[in-house]
């Protein structure tokens, strides 16, 4: 069997088992980041895959992510929530990468809204600030998209001038005025990581975007592939301050700290698409 041919296999299997044990169409899926997994306690009848229960379904390795998909509903929407996600710097290639979102497009959603930690680099931006992420730059030195393209999911060469949906953005800035949430917008640009930025590699950085970050773009690029629209938030949970080092423990508790404000948001954003 070819690579495309398993990949298909692996999903039927994977989407099989999901659906063996729930009905219906999934509305929207949502990634939660480094700290945000807290989302999944207000999902109405919810039912929790881990993720090492999911056949061929990667495992998640990160502090601070749970790794289960959760499904279930929340306002009148029905929908499956990752609580956990897989990076590039966990030594996931591609195909690893690409596998939950096929997932989830598999399970019908038409919207996927991503959230993530991300460092502030823009000199307003503060800890604590909940960022609508208008465009992304993809430095992380690879794609999720390498490798033979399948047809069926997606073309080989994907449009990405609307990587993130203008709708959605709009819906976003309006349930940010109704929740009284100061919602920042700007262009997130996606390291591999696992270290964190020089000083010269933020000042470099400040030239082309406003947060930086190690996750969302793959994401992003794999869920265009295929056509769902995306709304990127970022919390943005340390900013360059030369007396400080930025630590994953302190990018964990500054999520934490704004995941209440980011889920009003959601709710707010879920009740409008
Ligand atoms: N850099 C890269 N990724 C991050 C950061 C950062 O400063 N903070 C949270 N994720």
């Amino acid at each position: 069997m070819d690579i495309v041919e398993q990949v298909r296999q692996n999903l039927k299997e994977a989407l099989r088992y999901i659906s063996d044990r729930m009905v219906g169409e999934i509305d929207v899926g949502i990634i939660l980041g480094s700290g945000l997994g807290r989302l999944v306690d207000i999902v109405e009848d919810p039912i929790t895959f881990p993720y090492g229960e999911i056949p061929h379904f990667p495992r998640s390795t990160t502090e601070g992510h749970m790794g289960n998909l959760v499904i279930g509903k929340l306002i009148d929407k029905r929908v499956a929530i990752m609580q956990g996600r897989f990076h590039h710097y966990e030594g996931y290639t591609s195909a690893g990468i690409s596998f939950p979102i096929r997932v989830l497009k598999g399970l019908g959603i038409k919207t996927l809204i991503i959230t993530c930690a991300a460092g502030g680099i823009r000199s307003d931006l503060k800890q604590g600030d909940i960022m609508a992420i208008t465009d992304q730059i993809n430095l992380m030195g690879t794609n999720p998209l390498i490798g033979p393209n399948d047809d069926e999911f997606g073309p080989r060469f994907v449009d990405m001038a609307e990587a993130y949906d203008g709708g959605l953005l709009a819906t976003a800035r309006a349930a940010a005025i109704q929740e009284g949430i100061d919602l920042k917008e700007g262009v997130y640009v996606g390291v591999l990581g696992p270290s964190y930025e020089t000083p010269a590699e933020i000042r470099f950085l400040s030239t082309i975007a406003d947060v930086v970050g190690m996750s969302m773009v793959p994401e992003v690029i794999v869920a265009r592939h295929s056509g769902v629209s995306v709304l990127g938030l970022a919390v943005v949970t340390n900013t360059p301050d030369s007396k400080h080092k930025v630590s994953h423990d302190e990018v964990l508790v500054e999520a934490q700290k704004s995941s209440g404000r980011l889920i009003k948001l959601i709710v707010n954003v879920l009740e409008d698409i």
